[in-house]
């Protein structure tokens, strides 16, 4: 089973042409309201997949809760590990998208900072399963789940988005590192990295500083995976004719590549198919709705890139 301990959202999606400048005031003819959240996209990309997958966390008792709890269970993720907050409202991010697919997001936490790692118990997080973690949570209670899962034998997949100022002993806690460029870059930076480099580099030093597997996307640039004693992977992207949104596409990454990984996929092959799932993400306006059942991806594979290895 995988858990995905992470944040649950209603996402209030508008369409710009460009990106209002400060101070200005822009009009957007329409606006989506759409479950959401890296927690929830991450869990629902990882169940598309059929893999067993439990989301843990926290909505308001209110109606954008309850819609997205419906929408994530009607896609046969247990949401049993998520609970009614008494006080606060459901997580609601701001999701502008410009005509090129590109977005810009403001999430105010709401219930999610009310999660509790208690509320994963060690009974789940047992030898072969996997817990996912993002940073929309408090991170002291991501430390606590990721520790409880270290101990208890589970593989611990942390994608640190958004970037975060994380402590090495935190990162040492999981087995399997992702971050796009930027933050990896800030990562690097905060722990005394020397950042200006090559990504394999980057990606070398972060998975020797945690003792972890780093992967690094690159958005159209492809991804790049680094061992700790340095044995390295690289890809390149998915060509898109046409780029609809990409909001989402990292989530969907991570949920599918913590979904190989379960299903005993080497790292190699998990991070191509994982890529092939995110490029299918960005052709499909939205988040959840976007993303793929297994065939559709077996279908992309045959377009997208083989892995190499590389040198760091
Ligand atoms: O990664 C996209 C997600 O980030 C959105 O669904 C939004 O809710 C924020 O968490």
């Amino acid at each position: 089973m995988i858990v995905v301990f992470g944040s649950i959202n209603m996402d209030l999606n508008m369409r710009v042409k460009n990106f209002p400048q400060a101070g200005e005031t822009i009009l957007s003819r329409s606006y989506t309201m759409t479950p959401g959240g890296k927690g929830a996209n991450q869990a629902l990309a990882a169940a598309r997949l059929g893999v067993k997958t439990a989301l843990v966390g926290k909505v308001g008792d209110d109606g954008p809760g309850i819609r997205v709890q419906k929408v994530l269970r009607r896609n046969e993720v247990v949401t049993s590990g998520v609970t009614l907050s008494e006080t606060l409202p459901t997580g609601m991010a701001t999701v502008i998208k410009d005509k090129s697919g590109e977005n810009r997001i403001i999430v105010a936490s709401g219930a999610n900072a009310e999660v509790s790692a208690e509320q994963a118990p060690s009974e789940i997080l047992g030898k072969g399963n996997y817990l996912l973690v993002q940073m929309e949570l408090p991170m002291e209670q991501n430390a606590l789940v990721m520790k409880s899962a270290r101990d208890s034998g589970a593989k611990v997949v942390l994608n640190l988005a958004p970037a975060m100022d994380i402590p090495a002993p935190m990162l040492s806690l999981a087995d399997f590192l992702v971050v796009n460029q930027i933050e990896a870059r800030q990562l690097g930076e905060r722990l005394g990295i020397d950042v200006s480099g090559k990504p394999e580099k980057l990606a070398y030093a972060l998975a020797k500083k945690g003792k972890l597997n780093c992967l690094i996307t690159m958005g159209p640039d492809g991804c790049v995976l680094v061992t700790p004693e340095g044995e390295a992977w690289g890809m390149d992207s998915v060509k898109l004719d046409e780029v609809v949104d990409t909001t989402g596409a990292g989530d969907c990454f991570c949920g599918t590549f913590t979904a190989c990984l379960h299903e005993g996929k080497s790292q190699s092959e998990a991070m191509r198919y994982a890529t092939a799932a995110s490029a299918l993400s960005c052709m499909k306006e939205g988040t959840l709705d976007s993303y793929a059942y297994s065939a559709e991806i077996e279908e992309m594979l045959e377009k997208t890139a083989k892995v190499s290895k590389i040198k760091v």
